[in-house]
């Protein structure tokens, strides 16, 4: 069964054909994000302008390099929340003008349980390795979302905890404009912190015991204050700065998403979302996980961003439930 992907809640127009759920026969990938980077951040107007100028490209090429031709696709899945509202509303009128068109079903997907489906995708090389198995704990790190879940199956998905005030990605991306650094945040700091590893500038993450739910405005707010103490003086701590930083914010995901999988006796890990292609949170993660016999998975760096191929891989699960439902 050939699905359809559409994506285009933040910055990209995205479009992907997947094959019975796992297989990415093509996965195409347009990003604004230069245009929005001397802004220090995305501007939802220029997004949803150049989504509507792209669309129909991203998906015309999706199924050019899939090889097929509309006929052979069973369904349409289309990312329905959360993003920004004109962002979505260009996926998803033109997903149902061409589902009407074309006579083809329609199937909504959520963005953030998507960003963890990636872990269930293969391009044909990395077919071979363990895949993971359900039930899981999943862990969604993203510029918009840092959230827990209970994964039963793929229909179910009970969120334990998340984020009480900034979603990770943004601390990140807070951080580096701070720093003069760009947009996205998060590529630079994890790539300079490799060079800045410290025992004299520590910053405090909440860990909020007893619970499930983050909170990273607390960190965040610490490190804007140490850099405008030091006004001048900051610029050569940057590498420091940036490893206190991602070190304490790393240490609190890896300590909470461990202690999850224990309390819910889950030895699969998935984790998913933007900052999932954080070198140093994936090789932590991935050896406590191993101390603690639990497996833990992160999709392959582009998968971890924003892409198509992931509503169309969850999608064909919604819509194989669907059409059971309407067979009974
Ligand atoms: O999932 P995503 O593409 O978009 C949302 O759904 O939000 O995530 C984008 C976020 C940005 O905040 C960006 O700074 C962060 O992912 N990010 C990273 C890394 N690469 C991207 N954060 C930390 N380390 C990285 N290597
Ligand atoms: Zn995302």
């Amino acid at each position: 069964m050939n699905i359809l992907g559409i994506e285009t809640s933040c910055d990209e127009t995205a479009a992907s054909v997947v094959r019975d759920g796992q297989r990415i026969l093509s996965s195409v990938v347009a990003s604004s994000l230069k245009e929005h980077s001397k802004y220090g951040g995305i501007i939802p107007e220029i997004a949803s302008r150049r989504q509507i100028e792209l669309i129909s490209i991203v998906v015309t090429e999706a199924l050019e390099k899939a090889k097929l031709d509309l006929k052979s696709i069973d369904a349409i899945a289309v990312t329905k929340q959360p993003g920004l509202i004109g962002s979505l509303l260009v996926g998803i009128s033109f997903a149902r003008a061409l589902s009407f068109a074309a006579k083809k079903p329609l199937i909504e997907v959520d963005h953030i349980k998507a960003h963890l489906y990636a872990n269930f995708l293969t391009t044909g090389e990395d077919a071979i390795g363990p895949k993971p198995k359900l039930p899981a704990i999943g862990l969604v790190v993203s510029g918009g979302h840092s959230s827990l879940f209970y994964i039963k199956d793929f229909l179910h998905y009970k969120l334990l905890g998340q984020t009480r005030d900034d979603a990770i990605g943004e601390a990140f991306d807070k951080i580096a404009r701070i720093l003069d650094l760009g947009y996205p945040g998060g590529p630079v700091i994890d790539r300079l912190a490799r060079t800045g590893q410290n025992n004299d500038i520590h910053f405090n993450c909440a860990d909020l015991p007893n619970s499930d739910d983050f909170s990273f405005s607390g960190i965040k707010t610490a490190v804007l204050y140490h850099i405008h103490d030091r006004k001048n003086n900051a610029a050569q701590q940057i590498p420091k700065i940036a490893y206190a930083f991602q070190d304490s914010v790393v240490t609190v995901l890896v300590n909470k998403c461990i202690a999850v999988c224990k309390r819910k006796k889950v030895s699969t890990l998935l984790i998913g979302g933007g900052v999932a292609a954080n070198s140093t949170l994936r090789q932590r993660l991935i050896q406590k996980a191993n101390e603690e016999k639990i497996n833990a998975f992160f999709p392959g760096l582009p998968l971890c961003l924003d892409n198509a191929a992931m509503i169309a891989g969850l999608g064909f699960h919604l819509f194989r439930n669907n059409a059971l439902k309407l067979k009974s």
